[in-house]
């Protein structure tokens, strides 16, 4: 391990994006390789939060929405854009993943009323199959939804793909990256082979914004939804994205009609007339204090710049791999990751059977060691998440110490198998 060591200290001193580590709160108390789940906190959100509840909402407060608060969604808007490749009248901010994508998916379902497939695959999350079963259900009785098998669990070949689409395919709807493995498609292929069979494409973005190079425009992107929690470092619960490329804005149709999505919210007309542009999608009033929160996170990722974010991202988990092949695969670890890094997102993933306690270990130490946070996901996986705003070349090699450490001593016998609600 020494060589591993001394490599990252060399990575880590010639590593330009160094210093936007400073901009993060917590991050010498502990290792943290959980970006992929729940982003870090920036100090600038820590002070704008304080700021805008004593000052804005505390003093201003109704005269908030006129100074402050009704730009903001389309503030943030411009600045999502920015980040995957979009126009900023392409993004509404707002609402949950989940939500977006049911509004989306209804759309586009509607949008291709004579068609009846749905295609996703089985390494999505289970949301999004979720809001798909229940359109089934509640509305589109006779559609039927088809899952894209992987033969490996890990990844998925875009001829698996193209077997599974036809002239009766609605709607294709992905993850850009898995939440398990990681796999990532090439988005441009998958959008042609959709479009070839006049299918509609909806990419979940979420485990992918901020952390990959986006470019929904030149890649031919239909429709987007995505999570600003991670990579972005919204906060808990912060306010999802969606995103509608220009020219499908005017066929597609909000299932939930709401003052926020009417085209002159403050008129209070009796009858809904919806916008006719992206604030069309719009269900309800922005929430402003979880919104504003993201604004700081997302000017830090800007200001680094996704293809120098994307590099050391890739070089992160390519370091990682090696250690974990040449480390921890000889104590009975698989890689449950593809091995090429253009397959891969911005996280890794190793399977052990005892991989819940060696999770429990690794967060809990039993010693005044640092805390090293990835998380755990069922049946055996640890998944790691390279967050390379903040993220350091010499944690991936403490991590991969800790984890030698903690299998060589049986060290995650001190835990239950019983799981914590959130694992
Ligand atoms: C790929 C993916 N889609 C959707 C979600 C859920 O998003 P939300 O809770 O905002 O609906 C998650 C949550 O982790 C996710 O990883």
């Amino acid at each position: 391990m020494q060589d591993y060591f001394e490599q990252a200290i060399t990575r880590d001193q010639a590593d330009k994006l160094a210093r936007f580590r400073d901009y993060f709160s917590n991050n010498e108390q502990l290792i943290y390789l959980d970006g992929n789940s729940l982003g870090q906190l920036p100090l600038a959100t820590k002070k704008l939060l304080n700021q805008l509840v004593a000052e804005q909402w505390g003093e201003r407060l109704i005269r908030g929405w006129n100074e402050q608060w009704m730009d903001l969604p389309s503030r943030l808007a411009a600045k999502i854009a920015k980040l995957v490749g979009a126009q900023p009248d392409e993004i509404f901010v707002g609402d949950s993943t989940s939500l977006n994508l049911y509004k989306l998916a209804f759309a586009a379902l509607m949008a291709q009323k004579r068609k009846t497939k749905i295609v996703s695959d089985e390494l999505n999350f289970p949301t999004d199959l979720y809001v798909l079963q229940g359109l089934i259900k509640q509305q589109f009785h006779h559609h039927q939804l088809l899952l894209i098998k992987s033969p490996d669990g890990i990844s998925i070949g875009e001829e698996q793909l193209e077997k599974l689409l036809d002239n009766q395919t609605a709607l294709l709807t992905l993850s850009h990256v898995a939440f398990k493995s990681a796999f990532m498609y090439n988005m441009k292929n998958v959008n042609e082979l959709a479009h070839k069979k006049g299918a509609l494409v909806i990419w979940d973005l979420s485990h992918a914004a901020g952390a990959v190079d986006l470019e929904l425009n030149a890649s031919g992107a239909d429709m987007a939804v995505g999570c600003t929690y991670k990579y972005i470092n919204g906060g808990p619960g912060a306010s999802a994205f969606l995103y509608v490329r220009k020219d499908l804005q005017v066929q597609l149709i909000n299932p939930i009609a709401s003052w926020f999505g009417h085209n002159k919210p403050f008129d209070f007309d009796r009858q809904f007339q919806s916008a006719d542009n992206i604030r069309k999608f719009g269900v309800g009033t922005p929430n402003i204090l979880s919104m504003a929160a993201m604004e700081p996170g997302l000017d830090l990722l800007l200001e680094a710049g996704m293809p120098a974010l994307r590099r050391k991202s890739e070089a992160l988990s390519v370091f990682m791999l090696e250690m974990i092949q040449k480390e921890l695969v000889p104590l009975g670890f698989s890689v449950a990751s593809p091995m090429q890094i253009e397959k891969r997102g911005s996280h890794l993933s190793i399977q052990h059977p005892e991989a819940y306690r060696i999770n429990r270990a690794m967060i809990e130490p039993k010693d005044t060691s640092k805390a090293i946070i990835p998380d755990f996901r069922p049946p055996d996986l640890i998944r790691m998440g390279f967050a390379p705003l903040y993220n350091r070349f010499e944690e991936m090699a403490a991590t991969i110490q800790r984890i030698k450490n903690i299998v060589s001593l049986n060290e995650f016998e001190r835990f239950g198998k019983e799981k914590l609600t959130v694992t």
